[in-house]
């Protein structure tokens, strides 16, 4: 059965490096049909006739149909798998209370049309910032489908964080094993080193704690603003990769005796407040993530965690303000 894929910000950068892996079939598997739903506002609908017009022209076997449409009503009508990536970005300026205004006037209207349109099965992903809160407001508009259906994406830091520790411990990615990112997709995030496995020893006792500390944990937290600096434009190509793994692991599932990290809707796991979209270690099996349970966390990655579940507080607190959730 043909899979129908609506991209949010489909014209925007993230949606030029998604949109051709979708169709290719590194979301959902090459066994997989899909069909592609862009969503844009009015202004960026031609230059996604121009996105699309390529999609075309790969002449994907698997790609079935591509719709384009500013209209969230549409573009979400049985709609199996949402990736909502347009958001509106914090211009010099603009205060915090004004940039969750704005989203919330994106992500409000676009959880309502997915709780009327949407199909049984759908799996929701926000990428667009703030990803994590973005998410809790379209949840919240959102209320006859089923919570653990919103996502918020920090596969990003978590690949980061792989491949910052592959480089020091000179170890190829596949030999990493459970990796978490906790918290909120912002530079407060935490990448736990304490559980992840190195060749089946902890990672945090095979670097030293100044390198954990004033290395790795700001590389990763920085690693965004790293690019921009050097590419002179943000992350897209990765964002989209990390996009492209959270799906293909919540449909596929994760490997046995691994874990990724996806901010979920908490509940209550880890001292992270009922109902947060926040980043845990998670397993995935028959579509559906688990939080991992039953780990130590010590006092410094207590400290970390609190960090960034409070941020998501001060988020949630400011948007409950608003009337946006
Ligand atoms: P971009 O500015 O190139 O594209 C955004 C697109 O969204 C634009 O084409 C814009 O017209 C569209 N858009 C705005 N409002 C919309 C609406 N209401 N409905 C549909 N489309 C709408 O930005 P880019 O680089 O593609 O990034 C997109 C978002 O992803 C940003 O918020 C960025 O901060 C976030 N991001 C998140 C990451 C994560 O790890 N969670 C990583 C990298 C980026």
């Amino acid at each position: 059965m043909t899979v129908k894929v609506t991209v949010t910000g489909a014209a925007g950068q993230i949606g030029y490096a998604l949109l051709f892996r979708i169709a290719s079939g590194q979301l959902l598997g090459a066994d997989t049909p899909v069909s592609l739903s862009l969503l844009e506002i009015t202004p960026a609908l031609k230059a996604a006739e121009g996105t699309a017009m390529e999609l075309d022209d790969c002449a994907f076997p698997l790609l079935q149909g591509i719709e384009i449409t500013d209209d969230p009503n549409v573009a979400f009508d049985g709609v199996n798998v949402a990736l909502l990536v347009g958001a509106r970005p914090r211009t010099a300026g603009m205060e915090r209370g004004d940039l969750l205004s704005a989203n919330g006037g994106i992500f409000g209207p676009q959880g309502r049309a997915i709780n009327e349109h949407a199909a049984d099965d759908v799996r929701v992903l926000v990428v667009g910032n703030p990803a994590n809160t973005n998410a809790l407001i379209a949840r919240s508009h959102a209320p006859d489908v089923p919570a653990d259906r919103f996502t918020a994406m920090t596969r990003l830091d978590h690949n980061r964080a792989l491949s910052q520790l592959s480089a020091k411990l000179q170890v190829p990615v596949t030999e990493i094993r459970k990796m978490t990112i906790w918290g909120n997709h912002s530079p407060t995030m935490y990448p736990d080193l304490y559980h992840t496995e190195v060749g089946g020893k902890i990672a945090a006792e095979q670097v030293d704690g100044e390198w954990l500390r004033d290395t790795f944990i700001p590389t990763v937290a920085k690693r965004g603003a790293a690019i921009i600096e050097a590419r002179g434009a943000s992350s897209a190509a990765s964002a989209a990769n990390a996009a492209i793994d959270h799906v293909h692991t919540w449909v596929n599932g994760t490997a046995p005796g691994d874990w990724t990290s996806a901010a979920v809707v908490s509940d209550g796991s880890y001292g992270v407040p009922e109902g947060l979209i926040s980043s845990f270690p998670v397993t995935s099996a028959n579509g559906q993530w688990e939080i991992v349970q039953g780990l130590d966390i010590d006092a410094f990655s207590r400290e970390r965690i609190d960090l960034s579940v409070r941020e998501l507080l001060d988020e949630r607190d400011a948007v409950q303000a608003l009337g946006l959730i």
